[in-house]
């Protein structure tokens, strides 16, 4: 396993553009798939995730054409995948297993989709309950726990009432709604990121939001396209922080998606005294995309909880690195979701801060990590446990540390971010 050293650093600055959002490369890959004609998605995810989503629709008998950062998916319409003899493999990706299993529940065949061992811990019951509800059949490992065997069937629209805000559940749902014969309805309490929504719309299915429904109608005609799919806000996120951590920063990054539901990290950051401003901001294909320009200010910190917690989930990870940096701290609340991520986010972070020498209280439903006046950070040794966020998030405190800190097993940024190494070096002064 490859470790990684990271020096501490003065600033952050240039111009960067990170790799193409992985919420909407999946979505726009799956919905390729299920509409009729070739799609043409530019600036498709580097990510290992997105690539596990191709492979999955390529066992399916979908033709994917992948030149760089762009590809070619031929669709076969609602009805044109083809059972796989071979289980799907989803890899680390929850939202591959989840956002598949939506398309699968209304195929004619039966599928079995597994992962990694990482993924085989993650809770599937969230999405087995109201595919089950709407017909299908799945059987899962005690616990709802992957692999998962799906045998299709003709399903029934339901009204489904979310009990996790979860924008993967909530698309699992709408993914399978299209294979009904009338409308089916998802209530959310707490708004979660509504790319599936806006691509749905794009392909041409009929969406519609009223207050806190999101309904979709039933075999829809969807339609092959071309798309760009905008900037890695969360990818990004790593690159903003790190110029709050570091005086004389000036970082512009390029061309990353804005959606609404996606950038509670730019307010919290901005409440804590942050300077980073959105600039050349347009829409491409129903998503906002814009530059962000950062300069570095010194936070204040403070307490992030509620219903922002959803539109930030994957940035708690590196707001939470950023409590030592800032005056009065980080205090996350209401996560408790962060215990099902790619690895217990919670006991992860506690465990890494602790290493550098930060004071953390770890909590039930989040944590509080003390500020400047607790110490300034010393490099360690970090254990991410192939954590993508994890052991991004700590390089990123690396830079603001003292001494060099070594990223264990730090191979696992794949996931999301294949170059996150080498593209954090080019920008750093030292
Ligand atoms: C995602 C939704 C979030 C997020 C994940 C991607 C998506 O998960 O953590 O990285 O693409 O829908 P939940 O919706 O389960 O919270």
């Amino acid at each position: 396993m490859a470790k990684q050293k990271i020096l501490p650093a003065r600033s952050i600055s240039g111009a960067v553009e990170v790799p193409g959002d992985k919420s909407i490369s999946h979505r726009y890959a799956i919905l390729a798939a299920i509409a009729e004609g070739a799609s043409e998605i530019e600036h498709f995810s580097a990510a290992a995730d997105c690539h596990s989503t191709l492979e999955c629709l390529r066992r399916l008998a979908i033709e994917v054409d992948l030149r760089g950062d762009r590809v070619r998916i031929a669709g076969k319409g609602l009805c044109g995948l083809r059972a796989s003899r071979r289980a799907l493999d989803a890899g680390n990706s929850g939202t591959t297993m989840r956002l598949l299993a939506g398309a699968l529940a209304g195929q004619t065949f039966r599928t079995t989709i597994d992962g990694d061992g990482s993924l085989r811990r993650r809770p599937m019951r969230r999405v087995i309950e109201p595919l089950s509800k709407m017909g299908a059949r799945i059987r899962s490992r005690e616990g709802g726990l992957a692999p998962l065997e799906i045998e299709g069937a003709q399903l029934r629209p339901i009204e489904y009432k979310m009990p996790v805000a979860s924008a993967q559940v909530k698309s699992s749902v709408l993914l399978a709604g299209l294979f009904t014969d009338g409308v089916t309805s998802v209530l959310e309490e707490v708004r979660t990121r509504d790319h599936t929504e806006l691509a749905l719309e794009e392909f041409g299915a009929e969406i519609a939001r009223e207050g806190r429904a999101i309904r979709v109608t039933g075999r829809p005609k969807l339609s092959g396209r071309k798309l760009i799919v905008p900037g890695d806000l969360s990818s990004a996120a790593f690159f903003l922080v790190a110029a709050m951590i570091l005086p004389d920063s000036n970082l512009l990054v390029h061309n990353v998606g804005l959606n609404p539901t996606r950038t509670a990290l730019l307010d919290v950051l901005a409440r804590m005294g942050a300077t980073i401003k959105p600039v050349s901001v347009r829409s491409e294909n129903g998503e906002l995309v814009g530059d962000l320009a950062a300069e570095y200010s010194p936070l204040t910190g403070g307490v992030v909880e509620g219903g922002e917690i959803a539109q930030l989930i994957d940035e708690l990870p590196v707001l939470a690195a950023l409590g030592p940096f800032t005056d009065k701290g980080v205090e996350i609340r209401n996560a408790e979701e962060l215990r099902v991520k790619e690895s217990d986010r919670i006991a992860v972070l506690a465990e890494n801060l602790r290493r550098m020498g930060a004071t953390v209280e770890e909590r039930r439903d989040g944590l509080r990590v003390e500020g400047r006046a607790a110490g300034k950070l010393r490099g360690a040794e970090i254990e991410p446990h192939g954590d993508h966020r994890m052991a991004m998030a700590f390089a990123v405190a690396a830079l603001g540390a003292e001494g060099a800190t070594m990223i264990r097993d730090s191979e696992c940024a794949g996931v999301s971010y294949p170059q996150f190494y080498e593209t954090l070096d080019r920008l750093l002064e030292r």
